[in-house]
Protein backbone atom coordinates (compact mmCIF):
# COMPACT_ATOMS: atom_id res chain seq x y z
CA UNK A 1 0.00 0.00 0.00
CA UNK A 2 2.68 2.34 1.14
CA UNK A 3 4.39 1.18 -1.96
CA UNK A 4 1.81 2.25 -4.35
CA UNK A 5 1.10 6.16 -2.28
CA UNK A 6 4.75 6.62 -2.75
CA UNK A 7 4.80 5.26 -6.68
CA UNK A 8 2.11 7.22 -7.35
CA UNK A 9 3.60 10.86 -5.55
CA UNK A 10 6.40 9.99 -7.66
CA UNK A 11 4.04 9.66 -11.27
CA UNK A 12 2.49 12.59 -10.17
CA UNK A 13 5.81 14.68 -9.57
CA UNK A 14 8.21 14.17 -11.69
CA UNK A 15 11.72 15.48 -10.37
CA UNK A 16 12.12 18.93 -11.67
CA UNK A 17 15.27 21.27 -11.29
CA UNK A 18 14.85 24.05 -8.37
CA UNK A 19 12.21 26.88 -10.26
CA UNK A 20 13.04 30.59 -9.74
CA UNK A 21 9.93 32.65 -10.78
CA UNK A 22 11.37 36.13 -12.15
CA UNK A 23 8.00 38.03 -12.85
CA UNK A 24 6.86 41.77 -13.37
CA UNK A 25 3.46 41.31 -11.45
CA UNK A 26 1.19 44.32 -11.49
CA UNK A 27 -2.02 43.74 -9.38
CA UNK A 28 -2.67 40.06 -10.42
CA UNK A 29 -2.62 39.42 -13.66
CA UNK A 30 -1.23 36.99 -16.02
CA UNK A 31 1.72 36.84 -13.60
CA UNK A 32 -0.50 36.60 -10.72
CA UNK A 33 -2.73 33.48 -12.54
CA UNK A 34 1.53 32.09 -13.34
CA UNK A 35 1.79 32.06 -9.69
CA UNK A 36 -1.17 30.56 -8.65
CA UNK A 37 -0.93 27.61 -11.24
CA UNK A 38 2.80 27.00 -10.14
CA UNK A 39 1.94 27.18 -6.04
CA UNK A 40 -1.29 24.76 -7.18
CA UNK A 41 0.58 22.34 -9.06
CA UNK A 42 2.92 19.12 -8.38
CA UNK A 43 5.85 21.20 -8.33
CA UNK A 44 5.19 24.02 -6.04
CA UNK A 45 7.71 22.65 -3.81
CA UNK A 46 10.24 22.98 -6.26
CA UNK A 47 9.33 26.75 -6.97
CA UNK A 48 11.84 28.39 -4.03
CA UNK A 49 11.76 32.02 -4.86
CA UNK A 50 10.81 34.61 -6.55
CA UNK A 51 12.34 37.62 -8.00
CA UNK A 52 10.93 40.96 -9.49
CA UNK A 53 12.20 42.95 -12.48
CA UNK A 54 9.94 46.03 -13.73
CA UNK A 55 7.99 45.75 -16.92
CA UNK A 56 3.96 46.08 -15.62
CA UNK A 57 4.41 47.95 -12.65
CA UNK A 58 7.76 49.42 -10.88
CA UNK A 59 9.93 46.48 -9.30
CA UNK A 60 8.89 47.52 -5.63
CA UNK A 61 5.14 47.51 -6.12
CA UNK A 62 5.58 44.22 -7.82
CA UNK A 63 6.75 43.17 -4.87
CA UNK A 64 4.05 43.89 -2.76
CA UNK A 65 1.86 42.07 -5.16
CA UNK A 66 3.22 38.87 -5.71
CA UNK A 67 4.02 39.07 -1.50
CA UNK A 68 0.00 39.26 -1.25
CA UNK A 69 -1.00 36.76 -3.69
CA UNK A 70 1.85 34.15 -2.56
CA UNK A 71 0.40 34.86 1.12
CA UNK A 72 -2.98 34.10 -0.01
CA UNK A 73 -2.06 30.76 -2.00
CA UNK A 74 -0.51 29.60 1.61
CA UNK A 75 2.74 30.22 1.11
CA UNK A 76 3.60 33.35 3.54
CA UNK A 77 7.11 32.76 3.82
CA UNK A 78 8.21 32.42 -0.46
CA UNK A 79 10.96 34.16 -0.86
CA UNK A 80 9.96 37.58 -2.88
CA UNK A 81 12.78 39.72 -3.64
CA UNK A 82 13.32 42.74 -5.48
CA UNK A 83 15.72 42.52 -8.49
CA UNK A 84 16.40 45.23 -10.77
CA UNK A 85 14.51 48.77 -10.48
CA UNK A 86 14.86 49.90 -14.10
CA UNK A 87 15.85 48.57 -17.30
CA UNK A 88 19.86 48.57 -18.79
CA UNK A 89 19.31 51.21 -21.21
CA UNK A 90 15.52 52.05 -21.94
CA UNK A 91 14.32 54.90 -19.51
CA UNK A 92 11.05 56.89 -19.08
CA UNK A 93 12.68 59.82 -21.12
CA UNK A 94 13.43 57.83 -24.12
CA UNK A 95 9.85 56.52 -24.30
CA UNK A 96 8.76 59.62 -24.12
CA UNK A 97 10.32 59.96 -27.82
CA UNK A 98 8.82 56.82 -28.96
CA UNK A 99 5.21 57.03 -31.16
CA UNK A 100 3.05 54.55 -32.09
CA UNK A 101 3.72 52.53 -28.26
CA UNK A 102 0.19 51.18 -27.32
CA UNK A 103 0.85 49.63 -24.09
CA UNK A 104 3.92 51.08 -22.08
CA UNK A 105 3.65 49.73 -18.36
CA UNK A 106 5.86 51.27 -15.49
CA UNK A 107 6.85 53.99 -17.95
CA UNK A 108 3.11 55.38 -17.95
CA UNK A 109 3.15 55.57 -14.20
CA UNK A 110 4.77 57.82 -11.52
CA UNK A 111 8.32 56.70 -10.49
CA UNK A 112 9.30 54.68 -7.25
CA UNK A 113 9.72 56.92 -4.38
CA UNK A 114 11.59 53.90 -2.30
CA UNK A 115 13.68 51.17 -3.98
CA UNK A 116 13.88 48.25 -2.33
CA UNK A 117 17.38 46.71 -2.23
CA UNK A 118 17.75 44.42 -5.21
CA UNK A 119 18.67 41.55 -3.44
CA UNK A 120 17.02 39.43 -6.10
CA UNK A 121 19.97 39.33 -8.23
CA UNK A 122 22.35 37.75 -5.84
CA UNK A 123 19.74 35.34 -4.89
CA UNK A 124 19.91 34.43 -8.77
CA UNK A 125 23.23 34.30 -8.16
CA UNK A 126 23.79 32.08 -5.28
CA UNK A 127 21.05 29.92 -6.09
CA UNK A 128 22.61 29.02 -9.67
CA UNK A 129 26.24 28.85 -7.79
CA UNK A 130 24.77 26.35 -5.22
CA UNK A 131 22.86 24.29 -7.69
CA UNK A 132 24.58 23.80 -10.77
CA UNK A 133 22.73 22.62 -13.40
CA UNK A 134 19.59 22.14 -11.40
CA UNK A 135 17.89 26.06 -11.56
CA UNK A 136 15.02 26.54 -14.42
CA UNK A 137 13.73 30.49 -14.47
CA UNK A 138 10.69 30.78 -15.61
CA UNK A 139 11.38 34.66 -16.92
CA UNK A 140 7.71 36.12 -16.89
CA UNK A 141 9.08 39.94 -17.07
CA UNK A 142 11.42 41.62 -19.26
CA UNK A 143 14.65 39.59 -19.08
CA UNK A 144 16.20 42.61 -16.73
CA UNK A 145 17.64 40.59 -13.40
CA UNK A 146 19.05 37.60 -15.58
CA UNK A 147 20.93 40.36 -17.76
CA UNK A 148 22.22 42.04 -14.82
CA UNK A 149 23.08 38.72 -13.09
CA UNK A 150 25.08 37.53 -16.26
CA UNK A 151 26.52 40.57 -16.43
CA UNK A 152 28.01 40.52 -13.09
CA UNK A 153 29.11 36.71 -13.22
CA UNK A 154 29.41 35.66 -16.88
CA UNK A 155 30.03 32.16 -15.46
CA UNK A 156 26.06 31.15 -14.51
CA UNK A 157 24.97 30.98 -18.04
CA UNK A 158 26.42 27.31 -18.10
CA UNK A 159 25.59 26.55 -14.36
CA UNK A 160 21.52 27.19 -15.56
CA UNK A 161 19.79 24.29 -16.26
CA UNK A 162 16.84 26.29 -18.20
CA UNK A 163 15.26 29.55 -18.91
CA UNK A 164 11.71 28.91 -20.10
CA UNK A 165 10.45 32.81 -21.21
CA UNK A 166 7.44 34.50 -22.04
CA UNK A 167 8.48 37.32 -24.32
CA UNK A 168 9.40 38.47 -28.25
CA UNK A 169 7.18 37.56 -31.37
CA UNK A 170 9.12 35.83 -34.36
CA UNK A 171 6.71 35.72 -37.14
CA UNK A 172 3.56 37.62 -35.39
CA UNK A 173 3.51 41.79 -34.99
CA UNK A 174 4.29 43.30 -31.76
CA UNK A 175 1.44 44.28 -28.81
CA UNK A 176 4.26 47.22 -27.12
CA UNK A 177 4.96 48.48 -30.16
CA UNK A 178 3.97 47.39 -33.98
CA UNK A 179 7.02 45.53 -34.13
CA UNK A 180 8.14 44.49 -30.62
CA UNK A 181 6.54 42.40 -27.92
CA UNK A 182 6.22 44.57 -24.01
CA UNK A 183 8.52 42.18 -22.15
CA UNK A 184 10.76 42.66 -25.27
CA UNK A 185 10.28 46.10 -25.75
CA UNK A 186 10.57 47.46 -21.88
CA UNK A 187 14.14 46.07 -21.72
CA UNK A 188 15.58 45.12 -25.25
CA UNK A 189 19.24 45.04 -24.10
CA UNK A 190 18.79 42.57 -21.54
CA UNK A 191 16.67 40.73 -23.64
CA UNK A 192 19.48 40.65 -26.48
CA UNK A 193 21.95 39.34 -23.32
CA UNK A 194 20.07 36.55 -22.67
CA UNK A 195 18.99 35.18 -26.26
CA UNK A 196 22.66 35.87 -26.65
CA UNK A 197 24.12 33.71 -23.80
CA UNK A 198 24.76 30.72 -23.17
CA UNK A 199 22.46 28.66 -21.39
CA UNK A 200 22.04 25.79 -22.38
CA UNK A 201 17.94 25.23 -22.90
CA UNK A 202 16.04 28.47 -23.67
CA UNK A 203 12.47 27.70 -24.13
CA UNK A 204 10.36 31.02 -25.35
CA UNK A 205 6.80 31.21 -25.48
CA UNK A 206 6.14 33.87 -28.08
CA UNK A 207 3.53 36.21 -28.94
CA UNK A 208 2.81 33.73 -32.15
CA UNK A 209 1.65 31.04 -29.77
CA UNK A 210 0.04 33.68 -27.43
CA UNK A 211 -2.44 34.63 -29.97
CA UNK A 212 -4.30 31.61 -30.01
CA UNK A 213 -5.10 31.60 -26.22
CA UNK A 214 -7.92 34.07 -26.16
CA UNK A 215 -9.04 34.93 -22.67
CA UNK A 216 -12.76 35.67 -23.06
CA UNK A 217 -15.69 36.77 -20.71
CA UNK A 218 -16.67 33.35 -20.80
CA UNK A 219 -13.39 32.12 -19.98
CA UNK A 220 -13.24 35.08 -17.13
CA UNK A 221 -16.55 34.12 -15.41
CA UNK A 222 -16.28 30.79 -15.03
CA UNK A 223 -13.43 31.41 -13.05
CA UNK A 224 -14.63 34.34 -11.08
CA UNK A 225 -17.72 31.73 -10.24
CA UNK A 226 -15.67 30.30 -7.92
CA UNK A 227 -15.62 33.48 -5.14
CA UNK A 228 -12.52 32.85 -3.39
CA UNK A 229 -9.80 35.29 -2.46
CA UNK A 230 -8.06 34.23 -5.23
CA UNK A 231 -10.99 34.83 -7.81
CA UNK A 232 -11.87 38.15 -6.03
CA UNK A 233 -8.34 39.23 -7.00
CA UNK A 234 -8.41 38.23 -10.26
CA UNK A 235 -11.84 40.12 -11.01
CA UNK A 236 -10.88 43.09 -10.10
CA UNK A 237 -7.89 42.99 -12.21
CA UNK A 238 -9.45 41.14 -15.15
CA UNK A 239 -12.77 42.84 -14.42
CA UNK A 240 -12.55 46.12 -13.62
CA UNK A 241 -8.52 46.68 -15.18
CA UNK A 242 -7.20 45.12 -17.87
CA UNK A 243 -9.14 43.81 -20.26
CA UNK A 244 -12.05 45.05 -17.88
CA UNK A 245 -14.61 42.31 -18.81
CA UNK A 246 -16.86 43.86 -16.01
CA UNK A 247 -17.22 47.06 -18.22
CA UNK A 248 -16.91 46.09 -21.56
CA UNK A 249 -17.82 41.63 -21.97
CA UNK A 250 -16.98 41.74 -25.43
CA UNK A 251 -13.63 42.76 -24.03
CA UNK A 252 -10.67 39.97 -25.71
CA UNK A 253 -7.02 38.98 -23.80
CA UNK A 254 -4.95 36.15 -24.32
CA UNK A 255 -2.75 34.38 -21.98
CA UNK A 256 0.76 35.37 -21.57
CA UNK A 257 2.74 33.93 -18.78
CA UNK A 258 0.37 31.20 -18.54
CA UNK A 259 1.51 29.62 -21.43
CA UNK A 260 5.10 29.71 -20.24
CA UNK A 261 4.35 28.24 -16.89
CA UNK A 262 1.88 25.41 -18.57
CA UNK A 263 4.83 24.58 -20.70
CA UNK A 264 6.93 24.14 -18.12
CA UNK A 265 4.75 22.65 -15.75
CA UNK A 266 3.76 19.56 -18.14
CA UNK A 267 6.02 20.00 -21.37
CA UNK A 268 3.58 17.52 -22.93
CA UNK A 269 1.37 20.42 -23.45
CA UNK A 270 3.92 21.84 -26.23
CA UNK A 271 2.96 20.12 -29.32
CA UNK A 272 4.90 22.34 -32.05
CA UNK A 273 8.63 24.09 -31.67
CA UNK A 274 11.25 25.51 -34.20
CA UNK A 275 14.77 25.97 -33.49
CA UNK A 276 16.27 29.25 -33.94
CA UNK A 277 18.84 31.55 -33.71
CA UNK A 278 17.50 34.92 -32.42
CA UNK A 279 18.71 38.08 -31.38
CA UNK A 280 17.20 41.46 -30.67
CA UNK A 281 17.10 44.57 -32.52
CA UNK A 282 18.32 46.95 -29.93
CA UNK A 283 18.58 50.28 -32.36
CA UNK A 284 16.75 53.13 -30.78
CA UNK A 285 13.58 53.62 -33.45
CA UNK A 286 10.23 51.75 -34.37
CA UNK A 287 11.57 48.43 -34.42
CA UNK A 288 13.61 48.79 -30.75
CA UNK A 289 13.00 45.30 -29.16
CA UNK A 290 11.94 43.45 -32.26
CA UNK A 291 13.13 39.83 -32.27
CA UNK A 292 15.48 39.31 -35.21
CA UNK A 293 15.28 35.92 -36.99
CA UNK A 294 18.76 35.02 -37.68
CA UNK A 295 20.42 32.11 -40.35
CA UNK A 296 23.19 31.59 -38.10
CA UNK A 297 24.38 32.21 -34.76
CA UNK A 298 25.14 35.89 -33.51
CA UNK A 299 27.94 35.21 -31.68
CA UNK A 300 30.39 32.09 -30.77
CA UNK A 301 29.13 31.22 -27.80
CA UNK A 302 25.37 31.91 -28.43
CA UNK A 303 22.81 28.83 -28.17
CA UNK A 304 20.05 28.11 -30.11
CA UNK A 305 16.20 28.57 -28.71
CA UNK A 306 13.16 27.01 -28.92
CA UNK A 307 10.26 29.12 -29.95
CA UNK A 308 6.85 27.31 -29.40
CA UNK A 309 4.40 27.44 -32.00
CA UNK A 310 1.66 25.41 -30.66
CA UNK A 311 0.17 23.89 -27.57
CA UNK A 312 -2.58 21.85 -26.73
CA UNK A 313 -5.00 24.55 -26.05
CA UNK A 314 -8.11 22.31 -24.68
CA UNK A 315 -5.55 21.19 -21.92
CA UNK A 316 -4.15 24.48 -21.32
CA UNK A 317 -7.30 25.89 -20.54
CA UNK A 318 -8.01 22.96 -18.05
CA UNK A 319 -5.30 23.78 -15.94
CA UNK A 320 -5.73 27.43 -15.84
CA UNK A 321 -9.53 26.71 -14.82
CA UNK A 322 -8.41 23.64 -12.36
CA UNK A 323 -5.79 25.81 -10.81
CA UNK A 324 -7.59 29.05 -10.31
CA UNK A 325 -11.19 27.66 -9.65
CA UNK A 326 -9.34 25.45 -6.75
CA UNK A 327 -11.41 26.37 -3.53
CA UNK A 328 -8.89 26.76 -0.27
C1 LIG B 1 3.69 40.18 -21.44
O1 LIG B 1 3.71 41.55 -21.05
C2 LIG B 1 3.21 41.67 -19.72
O2 LIG B 1 2.35 42.75 -19.63
C3 LIG B 1 2.46 40.39 -19.44
O3 LIG B 1 2.46 40.11 -18.06
C4 LIG B 1 3.25 39.38 -20.22
O4 LIG B 1 4.37 38.96 -19.50
C5 LIG B 1 2.79 39.99 -22.66
O5 LIG B 1 3.30 40.67 -23.76
CA1 LIG C 1 4.48 39.33 -17.05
Amino acid sequence: MLRSVLLGALLAAPAMSQIILDTDSGFFGDDGVALTMLLRSNHAKDLIGITVVSGNVWSNDGVGYMKRTAKLLGKPKLPVLAGSASPLVHTPALRRRETGIEFDGAFGLPLPKTYPPAGGIDFLIRTIDANPHRVTILAIGPLTNLATALRNRPDIATKIESVVIMGGNVHAPGNASKAAEFNFWFDPEAAQLVLRSAIPKKLLFPLDVCNNAHLTKTLFDRVVDAKTPITDLYREDFGNRYPGFLKNPKAESFLWDELATAGLLNPKLVTRTESAWLDIDTNFGPRYGAVKLLDKSPIPETTPTTVVLDMDFPKVFESYLAALTVRQ
